[in-house]
């Protein structure tokens, strides 16, 4: 049985194999680290199966500001998910299980993402909302979504973690 769980310090090096497996090179495995050292993690997931992670998802800080606001929401970067275990619904499991405790946190009002917005829309992800926003990147595959409805004020500033290096 595929269960998900709050990522421990003693995963660190499955999830950083996992990301490599995944994505095929060592980047996201970096993204992580440098994002746990920079204390910008608010939480990671993992899908565990009979002792082994097969799933990891990682949400960090990121700054929407405007000049008279200052908010806070989180980034969903990276998601992986085993490439022989994908197409089983274990990444939606890991999104829809982040979303819960996401939503949960008082502080945050939203997420960001960027990605295939084919696969991110089922989950509430908007493009248009994205647009709205001054974030690095300017394309659709920039998506937002709101924990409240009109949370996230237009042409706000939205600033990741360093370890993004945008
Ligand atoms: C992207 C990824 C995390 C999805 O996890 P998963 O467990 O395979 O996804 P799920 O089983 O929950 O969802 C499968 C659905 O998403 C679709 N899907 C999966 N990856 C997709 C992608 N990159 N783009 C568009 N759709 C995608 C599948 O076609 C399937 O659609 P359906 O439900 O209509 O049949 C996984 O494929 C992965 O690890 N890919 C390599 C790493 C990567 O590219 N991560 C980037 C995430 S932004």
């Amino acid at each position: 049985m595929v269960v998900i769980r709050k990522e421990e310090t003693t995963d660190r090096a499955s999830v950083l194999q996992l990301l490599h497996d995944a994505f095929g090179r060592w980047d996201e495995s970096d993204l992580v680290k440098q994002l746990y050292l920079d204390e910008d993690v608010i939480f990671g997931l993992v899908a565990e199966e009979e002792g082994k992670i097969i799933g990891h998802i990682l949400f960090s800080l990121v700054e929407i500001s405007t000049d008279q606001l200052f908010l806070e929401a989180a980034a969903l970067a990276p998601l992986a998910v085993h490439p022989q275990r994908q197409k089983e619904g274990i990444g939606t499991k890991l999104i829809n299980e982040g979303l819960l405790i996401c939503r949960n946190k008082e502080e945050l009002t939203g997420m960001i993402v960027l990605g295939n917005p084919d696969y991110y829309q089922r989950f509430g992800f908007s493009s248009e909302l994205g647009a709205h926003l001054d974030a690095p990147f300017k394309n659709e595959s920039f998506m937002a979504l709101e924990f409240r409805s009109g949370i996230l004020p237009k042409n706000a500033k939205v600033k990741y973690a360093a370890a993004f290096g945008l």
